[in-house]
C-alpha cells in the first residue's frame, strides 16, 4: 500500500506538537481528507536531554546474510545492537544466528534505545510485553524509512519476564519477522533473584520458528491469498536460528526461556519420553507455583518459562522436545483440503498439528549438584470482576472470519478508526471478552474504506462472504490474540459449542494462571480476561499474533483517554 500524505499537513502536526492523539480525534471532514487506512508518518522521536538513561543501546535493522543450511548463505533481515552505556550483560549475541541479541534489563532501569534502519522498506520496533508509553510502543504511525532513526526512552516497569522485540510496520510485520527481525528481552527483578533459579549458562533462551527454503537456501515467503488466510507455514523448524538444534547439558536443572517466534505456527510442546513439562512462568513472568503439564500449547507471541531438570540422567542420554499431534486450529475446510494441515502445498510437508521434533538435549557432563525447584515462585494481585470498571459490560473483541478477511470487531485496521467500545477510560481495570462471531461483519461502517487499497477491498468481500453463516463456521480457526500494554489475567474460558476431539487434543495445554499478553482462542471459545489500562494514555494496538492475519488487518487500536 502506498503511503501518501500531504507533506504540509504532516509538518503542521509536527510543528504544533499535536501528535498522535490529534490524529485519533481528527474531525470527520479531516479524516475523510486523509483517506481511511492510509498511514500518515509522524516525526521520529528524538532523545530528550532530561532523560538520564541507565542503559543505552544502538539498534540497527539491516539486510544481511547468515549461513543457516549447508551451502549457500541465506539472505535475511537482522537486528544488530551495540551497547552505548550500561551493564555488560545487557546484550548477549546468539552465535551464528540471524536473531537479534538477547536484551537483558532490570526492573526500574531507565532505558534509551536508538533505532535506525537500513532496510528498503518502512520499519519500527515494538517491545512485545513491555508496558511503555504509547509513543514508545512501536506504533506503525511512527515507522521510519531507510536512514532515519527513532529514539525510545522508557523506564522498565515490568516484573521479571521474557518479552520480545520485533518490527510492527503497517502490513509488513509478518514479512520482517519471518526474514529474521526478532529478538528476546529478559527482564530481571528482586523477587525472581531471591529464588536463585538457574542462570548464566544454565538459563537458555529457545526461540522456535518455522521457515521455508528454496533450493538455493533462500527464504520463501507467502504470496498466496491462502498463506495469508491460514498463516504462512514453513517445513523446517529452527531453534535460535539453527536447524536440527541440539543442546549439550550437564546433569542438573536448567531454565528454558521458550518463545514462539513463528508467524503462524502453533506448537504443542511435549517431552518425547512423556515426562511432564514443568512450567514456572508465562508471558508476564513467574507463576505463583510451578505447574506440571503433559504438554503445553504455544502460539505465536507466547512465552514459556520451563524448569528442565536433567539431574539423575546419565551421560549420553538424550531427550527430545516435540510438537505432538493435535487438530482444530485451522478451518475444517483447509484441514480437509490439505490432508491435516498446511505446509503441504510447496511439495514438502510439515502440517500444523502433525508430530515432529523441535530440538534435542544431550547430557554430556555429570555434576553432583543441582538447585531444587522452588515450591513458591511469586505473588501478584488477582483481579476480581468486582474491581473492574465494567463488570456487566465487557469490552468486546469479536473475531470474525470470512473467505477473504480476518477481522476484529468487524472492521479492518485503520489508525483513525477507534470505535466507542475501543475508547478505554484511563487508569481503569477492564473486563474484556474475546469471542467468535459468524456471519455479519460489522455492518456498513467499513464500506467507506472499500475504495482504498487492496486490504479494504478484501474486507468488503469478506463481509459478503461472512453473511452466509455456514461458511463462517467452515472458516473458523484458532487465533492468538495479543494486547499491547499491561498483561491481563484470564478469568474464564468457555466453549460455546461442543469442541469434540479437536478441543480434546489441545485443552490440557493451556496455562490458566499467571499474567498473559497473548492468548490462543480456539474455534468456538469465548474467553474473559481482566486487563489494567494504567499509567499511559494514547493508542495501543491489539491484534491477532498470527502475523499474516495482523497484516491483513486483523488489528485494532484501543484509545486510552
Ligand atoms: Cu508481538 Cu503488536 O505484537
Ligand atoms: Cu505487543
Ligand atoms: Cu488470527
Amino acid at each position: 500500500m502506498k503511503h501518501i500524505i500531504n507533506p504540509s499537513r504532516r509538518r503542521f502536526f509536527a510543528q504544533t506538537g499535536a501528535g498522535l492523539l490529534a490524529y485519533a480525534v481528527l474531525p470527520s471532514w479531516l479524516q475523510a481528507m486523509e483517506g481511511m487506512g492510509e498511514m500518515p508518518k509522524m516525526a521520529p522521536n528524538k532523545a530528550s536531554p532530561n532523560f538520564h538513561a541507565d542503559v543505552e543501546i544502538d539498534l540497527l535493522c539491516k539486510p544481511s546474510t547468515v549461513s543457516i543450511l549447508p551451502g549457500q548463505p541465506t539472505r535475511v533481515q537482522q537486528y544488530f545492537a551495540k551497547l552505548v552505556k550500561g551493564p555488560a550483560n545487557t546484550l548477549t549475541e546468539i552465535p551464528g544466528s540471524y536473531l537479534g541479541p538477547v536484551l537483558r534489563f532490570e526492573k526500574g532501569q531507565k532505558i534509551r534505545i536508538n533505532l535506525s534502519s537500513e532496510l528498503d522498506e518502512p520499519t519500527i520496533t515494538h517491545w512485545h510485553g513491555l508496558h511503555v508509553p504509547a509513543l514508545m510502543d512501536g506504533h506503525p504511525l511512527y515507522a521510519i524509512d531507510k536512514g532515519q532513526s527513532f529514539v525510545y526512552e522508557f523506564e522498565m516497569l515490568n516484573r521479571a519476564s521474557m518479552n520480545i522485540y520485533h518490527p510492527h510496520p503497517h502490513n509488513a510485520t509478518a514479512s520482517q519477522v519471518y526474514h529474521g527481525l526478532v529478538g528476546a528481552i529478559l527482564v530481571n527483578d528482586e523477587e525472581e533473584r531471591r529464588l536463585e533459579l538457574p542462570d548464566g549458562e544454565y538459563e537458555i533462551p529457545i526461540v522456535i520458528q518455522d521457515k521455508l527454503f528454496d533450493a538455493q537456501n533462500q527464504l520463501i515467503y507467502a504470496g498466496h491469498m491462502r498463506d495469508r488466510m491460514m498463516g504462512f507455514y514453513g517445513d523446517r523448524i529452527l531453534v535460535n536460528g539453527r536447524p536440527d538444534f541440539s543442546l549439550d547439558v550437564a546433569s542438573r536443572a536448567y531454565r528454558f526461556r521458550i518463545l514462539n517466534g513463528s508467524t503462524a505456527r502453533i506448537y504443542k510442546l511435549a517431552w518425547e519420553d512423556n515426562s511432564p513439562i514443568t512450567v514456572i512462568g508465562t508471558d508476564g513472568g513467574l507463576l505463583e507455583t510451578p505447574v506440571h503439564k503433559p504438554y503445553v500449547m504455544l502460539a505465536p507471541g507466547e512465552r514459556l518459562d520451563v524448569w528442565a531438570d536433567f539431574s539423575g540422567r546419565n551421560i549420553g542420554s538424550q531427550l527430545v522436545m516435540r510438537s505432538r499431534s493435535f487438530s482444530g486450529v485451522l478451518p475444517k475446510m483447509a484441514e480437509r483440503m490439505m490432508g491435516g494441515g498446511m505446509g503441504g502445498m510447496h511439495g514438502k510437508t510439515l502440517p500444523v498439528g502433525s508430530d515432529y521434533p523441535i530440538f534435542s538435549v544431550k547430557v554430556t557432563r555429570q555434576v553432583s549438584d543441582s538447585p531444587a525447584l522452588p515450591g513458591k515462585l511469586s505473588t501478584y494481585k488477582h483481579y476480581q470482576i468486582s474491581d473492574t470498571a465494567n463488570p456487566i459490560k465487557p469490552v468486546p473483541i469479536a473475531i470474525s472470519e470470512g473467505p477473504m478477511a480476518m477481522r476484529l470487531n468487524g472492521r479492518p485496521y485503520a489508525y483513525n478508526d477507534v470505535l466507542p467500545s475501543e475508547r478505554i477510560p484511563f487508569n481503569t481495570l477492564q473486563l474484556m471478552e474475546i469471542f467468535h462471531t459468524h456471519g455479519g461483519h460489522g455492518g456498513m461502517g467499513m464500506m467507506g474504506g472499500m475504495k482504498h487499497g487492496g486490504d479494504q477491498q478484501m474486507g468488503g468481500m469478506g463481509m459478503m462472504g461472512g453473511m452466509g453463516g455456514g461458511m463462517g463456521m467452515m472458516m473458523s480457526m484458532a487465533h492468538p490474540i495479543h494486547m499491547h500494554g499491561q498483561s491481563f489475567q484470564i478469568i474464564s474460558r468457555t466453549l460455546e459449542m461442543s469442541g469434540g476431539e479437536d478441543y480434546a487434543s489441545v485443552k490440557d495445554g493451556f496455562i490458566e494462571g499467571g499474567l498473559k499478553d497473548t492468548l490462543l482462542v480456539m474455534p468456538g471459545e469465548s474467553v474473559k480476561v481482566i486487563k489494567p489500562f494504567q499509567d499511559f494514555k494514547g493508542l495501543f494496538m491489539y491484534h491477532c499474533h498470527n502475523l499474516e492475519h495482523e497484516d491483513m488487518g486483523m488489528m485494532r487500536d484501543f484509545l486510552i483517554e
